[in-house]
């Protein structure tokens, strides 16, 4: 009966795309992300200059952030995005490598594909050979280090920093993401917990990047509420309050119908006599500090000056939270029920001035594991590189101590993998071991893109370290000296990274690979004309 009528499955305007079609676009917008970021990896990689609608410039050497910030179109571009992210909520550190790496795995996937290697062969052979890949991280280039080795700790911040803007200042930075990882080390049982969110960054511009300060305490981006206030407040005793101290305006108009002069003057006193009861309960409760999360009103700030209290008001919830933890106070929500129970201790609450602003800076806190780091530089873009580089130096020094493992870094870990996988992959034997081959190869597009950047030949380069990694006298840590593009002993030059670093980076770029190679078909519902400007539709486009 159906015979000659077309059945419609999927809507008018549906686009389609299949088998090899489907999977050549879904390589080539993946391929031309990490060709974007390429240029960008290792020390002698150049800078990327995002400008987005607004107009607002970001310059930036960090994979995660030029791909936040780039808007892409094509769905395998965008998984390639989120790989990136990944990588840097869990290491901080390696994301342009894992998206050099997925677009190199899917570059040497589209030669096999035409070879005609299915795709499900391919994602299998990828699977067995990053499982190789990752026990031989473990078993044979990790190197196990101490987590109170401060050499080692310092030597992997400076790689990590290495690689961005800040260059020139990199050894100062690092001895500082050393110092404050290590002040809110935790051992929980068994384990040493390093929690970089616990370490509060705040930048200023101003200054140079030499002037950034690890500081042991809090700072907190506000002045004091009142000029009369004192400066500095020694044995300081803290309260946190998250509600106003104001007398709340009524939702709707309201009206005082006032018959006489006396009953104004009773309104006034009336009020006055609620603020003063305020200041009251603060003094009672026997704080000399007040912060607020909330306004406080200005007489209530008259008051507290004449009492002698410090006051800020309008704190981020976020800092109402670490000063909770650093000073062991806690947060109350009326100011009635203050008590001398809640108050927090520090050696001193005191504002100083930062460039052009004020800040109030708490120090000597109660808990040691309390501390900031305040940015400087020359410019806000500065300040923002600065801020990204010491972030990606954190994480990477919090690595290292947590799990006591490092790798050589300058491409002598991937390298190695790859020389050791191109062995292995005889004994996978079927056709899977082509892929194994491939991953192999697409390992080497690290170094490659490395001494690419740093200006040297990468074919030389590249035979120079496959010799210097075969052979009676192979040396697993021999990486490219970026300075002379000279075979070297990355341990000699102290270029070293957190295993997890790389373990991470390989799981990830394979796992978006093989998701990206198995698609055989890409349906795209029509997109929706763009609403009118100011037009009732309900979308957002
Ligand atoms: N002095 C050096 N000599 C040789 N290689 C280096 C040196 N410093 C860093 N590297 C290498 O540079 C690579 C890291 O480059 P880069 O920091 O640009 O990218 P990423 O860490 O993958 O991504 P991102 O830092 O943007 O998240 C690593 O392979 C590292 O070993
Ligand atoms: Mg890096």
């Amino acid at each position: 009966m159906l015979q000659g009528t077309p059945i419609l499955v999927l809507r008018e305007g549906t686009e389609r795309a299949r088998d090899k079609s489907a999977s050549a676009s879904n390589i080539a917008a993946a391929r031309a992300i990490a060709d974007a970021v390429r240029s960008t990896l290792g020390p002698r990689g150049m800078d990327k200059m995002l400008v987005d609608s607004m107009g607002d410039i970001t310059i930036t050497n960090d994979g995660v952030t030029i791909l936040k910030e780039v808007d892409v179109e094509h769905p395998a571009a965008k998984m390639l995005v989120e790989v990136a992210k990944t990588q840097d909520q869990q290491c901080g550190d390696g994301t342009t490598t894992a998206v050099v790496l997925a677009g190199e795995l899917l570059k040497r996937s589209e030669a096999l594909i035409e070879q005609n290697v299915h795709p499900t062969v391919i994602t299998r052979g990828f699977q067995i050979a990053v499982q190789e890949a990752q026990r031989l991280l473990e078993k044979e280039i990790g190197q196990t280090v101490k987590a109170s080795d401060e050499a080692v700790l310092i030597d992997c911040a400076r790689t990590a920093m290495g690689s961005k803007g800040v260059y020139g200042s990199r050894d100062e930075l690092a001895k500082i993401a050393v110092d404050a990882v290590r002040k809110i080390v935790e051992v929980r049982g068994e384990r040493t917990i390093a929690d970089v969110d616990q370490i509060k960054v705040e930048k200023r511009h101003g200054g140079t990047i030499a002037d950034t300060r690890l500081i042991d305490g809090i700072i907190i981006d506000k002045e004091r509420g009142h000029p009369r206030m004192p400066r500095e407040v020694k044995d300081a005793k803290i309260a946190l309050l998250n509600s106003a101290l104001e007398i709340k305006k009524t939702e709707i108009e309201s009206k005082i119908s006032i018959k006489n002069p006396g009953q104004i003057q009773n309104f006034l006193d009336e009020e006055d006599h609620n603020f003063r009861k305020m200041v009251e309960t603060v003094k009672a409760s026997g704080a000399n500090v007040l912060v607020c999360q909330k306004g406080i009103d200005d007489v209530v700030l008259h008051y507290l000056a004449k009492d002698g209290i410090f006051a800020v008001k309008q704190v981020k919830e976020s800092d109402l939270q670490k000063l909770a933890r650093a000073t062991g106070a806690k947060i109350v929500t009326g100011i009635k029920d203050l008590t001398s129970a809640d108050l927090g201790h520090a050696h001193s609450v005191e504002e100083r001035k930062v460039g052009e602003d004020d800040m109030t800076f708490v120090t000597g806190c109660q808990n040691p594991r309390s501390v900031s780091i305040l940015i400087r530089g020359g410019t806000e873009h500065v300040t923002q590189e600065v801020e990204r580089s010491l972030q990606d130096a954190l994480k990477v020094v919090s690595s290292v101590i947590e799990d006591g493992v490092v790798c050589p870094g300058g491409g002598a870990t991937e390298i190695d993998l790859a020389v050791k996988l191109r062995k292995y992959a005889p004994t996978v034997g079927g056709r899977e071991q082509l892929a194994v081959e491939a991953f192999a190869q697409a390992l080497e597009v690290i170094p490659w893109a490395l001494a690419e950047n740093g200006g040297f030949d990468s074919i030389n380069v590249l035979i120079d370290l496959r010799g210097a990694h075969e052979g009676p006298n192979a040396n697993k840590n021999v990486g490219v000296n970026l300075a002379d593009g000279k075979a070297t002993d990355m341990w000699k030059l102290r270029v070293i990274e957190p295993l997890r670093v790389k373990r991470q980076a390989l799981s990830s770029a394979v796992e978006v690979a093989n998701m990206i190679l198995r698609i055989d078909d890409i349906i795209s519902s029509k997109k929706s004309p763009p609403s009118p400007p100011g037009g009732a539709g309900g979308h957002d486009h």
